[in-house]
């Protein structure tokens, strides 16, 4: 079966003759992945090593975090996930998790004009509780409007979210609909998950040497590649992107079956 997944028919324009062309070098632009999804993780440790406070590791994944972008608009991938809170990071510092509240919030507004020019949608995966400042959840409704139309690529941020809880939210919903036990398939789930339009990503990459999945996408990663750097999320650049997608390329999906 090989390698699936793809930018659709024939390779965006920007493949040719720019200066992305030579890094994406060694890609094949009809298997590029559809969607790619990002554990941006080392951010503490990269500070660490600076002798810097861990929000300032924070502050510099946010360069990391739109050269990706960048990344991911070379290659034509249509989807890019990134898990930027999860549903356990309520347990850190009080002080680090008001930062990153403001943080998102300040870089939502910052950045939404320039990604809406680039095409791209901004959604959200997660769930909007009482713990999420109500700041933060207008700038995310905010760029949720400006950017509805945008079909380049589509960015999604998983904020206040689990995997886990993902599931959870989706069997609520299920008896919240009285679906009887003999109905419940992976469509009926499926269909009640945040973002059910969105295709299972392809590919999943986490930086910084850690090889967990941490709660990320638990039910979309069932057949996705992982690929796993070294590379501390504030020192990621789209290089890092174009080689994790070289390496999945060589990568041999099978989905359970055989090689034919
Ligand atoms: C999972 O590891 C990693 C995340 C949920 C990403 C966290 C990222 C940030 C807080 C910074 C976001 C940065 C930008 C630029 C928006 P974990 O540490 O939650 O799990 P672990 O304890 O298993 O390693």
């Amino acid at each position: 079966m090989g390698n699936q997944g793809g930018a659709g028919a024939g390779a965006p324009a920007r493949w040719r003759g720019t200066v992305a062309d030579v890094e994406l070098d060694g890609i094949d632009p009809r298997r590029v992945p559809v969607h790619i999804g990002c554990v941006m993780d080392g951010n503490g440790r990269w500070a660490r090593k600076r002798g810097l406070p861990r929000t300032e590791g924070h502050g510099a994944g946010e360069e990391a975090l739109f050269d990706a972008v960048e990344g991911a608009l070379d290659l034509g991938t249509r989807w890019l996930t990134v898990y930027a809170f999860s549903t356990e990071n309520w347990k850190r510092p009080v002080d680090e998790v008001r930062y990153l509240m403001k943080f998102n919030e300040s870089l939502l507004l910052r950045r939404r004009d320039e990604l809406n020019e680039r095409g791209v949608r901004i959604r959200f995966a997660g769930r909007r509780d009482w713990r999420v400042p109500r700041r933060l959840l207008r700038r995310m409704d905010e760029a949720l409007d400006l950017t509805a139309h945008n079909r380049t690529m589509t960015l999604t941020i998983a904020f206040n979210y689990g995997g886990r809880a993902e599931i959870v939210d989706a069997v609520r919903r299920l008896v919240a609909d009285g679906v009887p036990a003999d109905k419940v398939d992976e469509k009926a789930i499926r269909s009640r998950m945040y973002l059910p339009d969105m295709p299972d990503p392809d590919l999943v990459i986490r930086t910084s040497g850690e090889f967990r999945i941490s709660n990320f996408l638990l039910w979309e990663l069932a057949y996705s590649e992982l690929v796993f750097t070294d590379v501390l999320w504030p020192d990621f650049r789209r290089a890092n992107l174009f080689e994790a997608v070289r390496e999945y390329q060589r990568r041999d999906r099978r989905y359970g079956g055989l090689d034919v």
